[in-house]
């Protein structure tokens, strides 16, 4: 999603933009531009493609100013071109957008009538002509802005420079994030704090329906409203501990490989946050009662983490005992759905910002319903907005494609699931599967002692157009994610389907074209799996195996096996995870794809 940064100094702000801007590529974004007010002119500078291209442009053509704004632009309304970039602007204003004005046409249609010209295809241009338009009328920023946030429906991060009032710089902040960076003698905006984290660890976060008005005049000062009285408020002034360099790939090639290897160490972060290591009982300390007769538990998601939840399901029934429902966000949100008063929603997400899983957090909070959020992103708005949150201890994940972000959500779900069978006293073999849990980061590391035989497969795959993925269990999940891996980064065609459903139509797809990937641990399902492998080698199809049963085989044109650790049905979830991670990584590196930053893909979906 786009990238929002703003600055209000007494220095020269440009390089700092592209900085600023810099740590926010991570988001995805397919154009970028920067804006200035010097000698009583707004100047622009804004490229097609990667921050370099518009580096590039600055060295041609600096820009001065001391206030100014920029963006990092994933296209919703026009294709990514120059003309589309932002910020966009009149000669009174200038202003970047993270969101979507859902009634721009109407708006767009009235402003036409009135003969304004527009330059670009977005949906933004209609903010700028509407504060335009009220500034033409003697109107204040501050009721310009006012008066335009009243028009529009939909989702936005805006940050605003006017010509005529250098001194000022205004945000707002309505369904997509925006943090508040101050200092004595700046003031920030950005998309998440860790962009401002260089400048200030002193941050104030938007809410719904803020907006901040900067002031540099009588020293750098600034007053937020909410739209809906637009009276001052206060909001919590938060003095944070975030890294402040560049996060480096370490040595590795891709941001996505670093954070393949780093599971291990995350893994073990996350676990030994949630269970002592000692008695191998669980140390999550959280005021929710999971042993009510009546409890369900909802699990909210989108993606991975959606995966990661049906993952869950196993666990929470299974161990716990308790009824479990696992629901799309973006589903969820417009069905109407049936909460009960007993429901217990936990909403997973790496970036605690995706718009669809915090419209859930907020319906729900709304109903009464208990709301824990399990978020990677300290201080996200998710971690705000529910009730209780439990960490996942990932670190930054910067490759658009989840990998250890994921693995630490399935660590704190199946901890989390065990923790409310201890409390039911479903099992009595809770620490026994403790400690399976704490043995899961060398299980991991063994996977990923040698991956040259992902890299050889990686090869071979990065010549098909269609791949089949099959799991039966917690490997279905697993299997749903290898597929989202595969096809988010090597843009090959791969679909996920429960082992049992391949005869229920998708074997209609089988040929000797389409290799079939089985997630096929020795466990209990094994017999089954391996008949539906089977099934599809007799058809003709190549055949990859995932699976620490040395001794199968099949007699078919093309197999491959890929040995694993042994596993448990507990810990086999984290070890394939791995390996479909791998598998995905080296057959886009061979495809030559944007791995770190796959096309069209953004890290925190934070539009609908
Ligand atoms: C993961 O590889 C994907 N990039 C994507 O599906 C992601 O999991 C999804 O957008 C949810 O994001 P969140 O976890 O930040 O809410």
């Amino acid at each position: 999603m786009c990238g929002i940064i703003g600055i209000l100094s007494n220095n020269l702000v440009a390089e700092r933009l592209i900085d600023g801007l810099s740590r926010l590529e991570y988001r995805g974004y397919d154009s970028a531009g920067i804006a200035t007010i010097w000698e009583n002119t707004i100047a622009k500078r804004r490229s097609e493609g990667k921050l370099q291209a518009l580096k590039d442009l600055l060295g041609q053509k600096p820009l001065q100013g001391n206030v100014g704004i920029g963006h990092t632009r994933w296209a919703t309304h026009g294709s990514p071109t120059h003309q589309n970039a932002h910020p966009h602007a009149t000669d009174r204003v200038a202003v970047v957008h993270n969101g979507i004005i859902e009634n721009y046409q109407l708006l767009k249609n009235d402003l036409l009538k009135n003969g304004v010209i527009f330059k670009s295809e977005t949906d933004t241009e209609v903010v700028v002509h509407l504060i335009d338009q009220a500034l033409q009328l003697g109107k204040s920023p501050e009721v310009a802005v006012q008066e335009t946030l009243a028009k529009l429906h939909g989702a936005f991060a805006l940050a605003i420079i006017f010509k005529d009032h250098p001194d000022v710089l205004i945000g707002a902040r309505r369904g997509s994030p925006l943090v508040l960076g101050i200092c004595e003698n700046e003031l920030f905006l950005g998309s998440d704090a860790w962009a401002l984290a260089p400048w200030t660890q002193k941050v104030c976060y938007l809410e719904e329906g803020d907006v901040v008005i900067m002031k540099r005049s009588d020293g750098f000062t600034y007053t937020i409203f909410n739209d809906e009285a637009w009276a001052p408020i206060n909001r919590p002034v938060k003095h944070l501990n975030l890294a402040t360099g560049a996060v480096s790939k370490g040595g590795y090639s891709h941001f996505m490989l670093k954070e393949i290897f780093e599971q291990p160490q995350t893994l073990s972060d996350t676990l030994l946050s949630l269970i002592d290591a000692e008695t191998q009982t669980s140390r999550i300390n959280l005021p929710i009662d999971f042993s009510g007769e009546h409890i369900r538990i909802r699990l909210i998601a989108c993606g991975s983490s959606y995966y990661a939840s049906l993952t869950a399901k196993y666990w929470f029934e299974k161990y716990a005992r308790i009824l479990c429902e696992v629901d799309l966000a973006s589903e969820f949100r417009y069905c109407d759905p049936v909460l009960g008063k007993h429901d217990i929603f936990i909403f997973v997400s790496q970036s605690g910002e995706t718009t669809d899983t915090l419209a859930a957090l907020n319906l729900a909070k709304a109903k009464g319903c208990v709301t824990l959020a399990l978020v990677n992103v300290p201080e996200s708005s998710m971690t705000r907005t529910a009730d209780h949150h439990i960490l996942t201890l990932a670190g930054p994940e910067i490759g658009v494609a989840s990998t250890k972000a994921f693995t630490a959500q399935l660590a704190v779900l199946c901890a989390l699931a065990l923790h409310a069978a201890a409390q039911r006293k479903t099992i009595d073999t809770v620490s026994v599967h403790l400690g399976e849990l704490l043995h899961v980061p060398k299980l991991v590391a063994q996977v990923l002692q040698d991956v040259s035989l992902f890299d050889e497969l990686g090869l071979r795959l990065s010549q098909t157009r269609d791949v089949l993925f099959i799991g039966r269990g917690t490997n279905y999940p697993i299997a749903l994610e290898g597929a989202l891996k595969l096809k988010e980064i090597s843009y090959i065609h791969a679909e996920a389907y429960a082992a049992g459903e391949l005869k229920h139509g998708p074997i209609a797809l089988v040929d000797k074209l389409t290799p079939l990937i089985a997630i096929a641990p020795n466990d209990a399902w094994f017999e089954k799996t391996s008949s539906n492998i089977q099934e599809v080698a007799t058809r003709g199809a190549p055949i990859i195996i995932l699976t620490d049963n040395p001794a199968f085989t099949v007699n078919c044109p093309e197999f491959h096996k890929i040995l694993l650790p042994k596993s448990t049905p507990l810990n086999a979830c984290f070890i394939y995870t791995a390996a479909v991670q791998c598998i995905a990584y080296y057959t886009a590196l061979h495809k030559g794809t944007d791995v770190d930053q796959p096309r069209n893909l953004a890290k925190s979906v934070t539009v609908e």
